[in-house]
């Protein structure tokens, strides 16, 4: 397991390409294998958790190539998956295991999920229970890997109201939904990010959202379309983006741009935030790329204030707080995170892990089940840093402490990093790239 020190920088600058979006790229290759026939994707996200997606979609016989920049999968068409005693193991991805399970309740195949220690105790229940729902049989173990899922031939339509606002509850019951003959609707209390429903609309399904009269929103699906093989281009990930963002924003004299975003509505919730801060973001160069709105953002060093981040705001940056914890630390005042309990169910505890290692180098912070304050100490406040941190397999944990490590007065050391690899793969070179001082501990 390697481990990475950041230390202080200054002057990031330059153009920079992150990788493609992590949830996009799921479900291309996913949603891919449902069309009828072959499509190419180009810029999938070539990261440990994309890539256990691809495996698993392997061993349940889809084709699936990488060219050479591109990818191609050959879809077979909605339900046409068969076989048993398939054991699919999906390393540390959230996102892979649970749509995965919903294109399995869809179709006539049982398999077993199994994942790594970060993932096998993450709560499965919320995707095992609706997909129950459609017809599917659920083994003895409902909530935790490993599971063993098997779907009904027959899948019935449901429609289910979610206590939580998840992209990944609603494209699972989405999936399987495909394979039923009549609507399946999903109602969640805000809207969560919509990548599955345009992604199915793109591909030609009929699928519709509106909100309700008590403010929640109803998604329903028409069973059974016939899903059309066109090519996807994958925007950059918003999510990867707001490292080296954040970044400049906090680091001395730094000016960069990120280019190619995905910058759909339900993912830019962290940029919002960032700019009623105080932070110099631009968007430019706007379009829509297969259904996805995208762009370039600049952003430069700012000095940023506390604010409150409403528990509203929560699904649209569900995984930018420990990266927006890290420019907390900068701001002057408190910043308030609210509604955000659904921290606590991801590659690790967020919360606590965040607050921990904050506490380490000094930072005052406070945390409730649902919320948490960051004390800012103001952007020239000096940080002492020489700490070490360990991921706990958490990706964004990791990466959000190493930009901190960029503003602190000595090092900070985070240990397991190789977890960067499910979601940013060549994170430290492109962070020197653009002036950042990154290097293997
Ligand atoms: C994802 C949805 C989010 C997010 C995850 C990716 C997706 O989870 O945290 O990284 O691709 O659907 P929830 O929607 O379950 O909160």
């Amino acid at each position: 397991m390697n481990s990475i020190s950041s230390h202080k920088s200054s002057n990031l600058s330059g153009d920079l390409i992150v990788p493609g979006d992590k949830s996009i790229s799921h479900r291309s290759l996913i949603i891919g294998s449902l069309v009828n026939g072959r499509i190419e994707i180009n810029n999938l996200l070539e990261s440990e958790d994309v890539i256990a997606t691809a495996n698993a979609l392997r061993i349940l016989g889809v084709q699936i190539n990488k060219l050479n920049n591109k990818w191609e999968v050959f879809g077979s068409g909605i339900g046409n998956f068969y076989g048993s005693n398939y054991t699919l193991n999906m390393g540390n991805s959230g996102t892979g295991a649970r749509l995965l399970m919903g294109l399995i309740a869809g179709s006539d195949i049982e398999a077993t999920f199994i994942g790594d220690e970060s993932l096998s105790k993450r709560p499965m229940k919320r995707i095992t229970s609706p997909l129950k729902k459609t017809g599917a049989t659920i083994g003895n173990q409902t909530n935790n890997l490993p599971i063993k899922i098997k779907g009904n031939k027959i899948v019935l339509p449901i429609e289910y109201e979610s206590s939580v606002s998840s992209a990944q509850v609603k494209s699972s019951i989405l999936l399987a939904g495909l394979s039923s003959l009549g609507k399946t609707t999903v109602i969640e209390p805000t809207l969560s990010r919509d990548h599955t429903e345009r992604m199915l609309k793109f591909f030609g399904a009929n699928i519709t959202t509106c909100q309700l009269d008590n403010m929640s929103w109803k998604i329903t699906l028409e069973g059974v379309p016939d899903l059309k093989p066109l090519n996807l281009n994958i925007p950059a990930d918003p999510s990867s983006a707001s490292f080296p963002i954040v970044s400049a924003i906090i680091t001395p004299n730094s000016k960069i741009k990120v280019v190619n975003v995905c910058v759909n509505e339900l993912r830019i919730g962290l940029y919002k935030t960032l700019i009623e801060m105080g932070a110099n973001i631009q968007f430019s160069n706007k379009r829509k790329i297969n259904g996805e709105l995208v762009a370039d953002i600049r952003a430069c060093s700012s000095n940023l204030k506390g604010i409150i981040v409403p528990k509203s705001r929560a699904s649209s940056m569900i995984d930018e707080y420990p990266i927006l914890s890290i420019a907390a630390t900068r701001a002057t005042g408190d910043t308030v995170m609210e509604g955000v309990e659904e921290l606590r169910y991801k590659e690790t505890d967020r919360i606590k892990t965040v607050c921990e290692g904050l506490q380490k180098i000094g930072i005052v912070t406070h945390e409730t089940k649902d919320s948490m304050v960051v004390k800012g100490k103001g952007p020239n406040a000096s940080i002492i840093g020489d700490v070490e941190i360990n991921s706990n397999l958490d990706h964004r944990i990791a990466m959000s402490f190493l930009c901190l490590g960029l503003v602190t007065e000595k090092s900070i050391t985070v240990r397991n990093t190789d977890t960067i690899n499910s979601s940013f793969p060549f994170f430290m070179d492109k962070m020197n790239k653009i002036g950042a001082k990154l290097n293997l501990f």
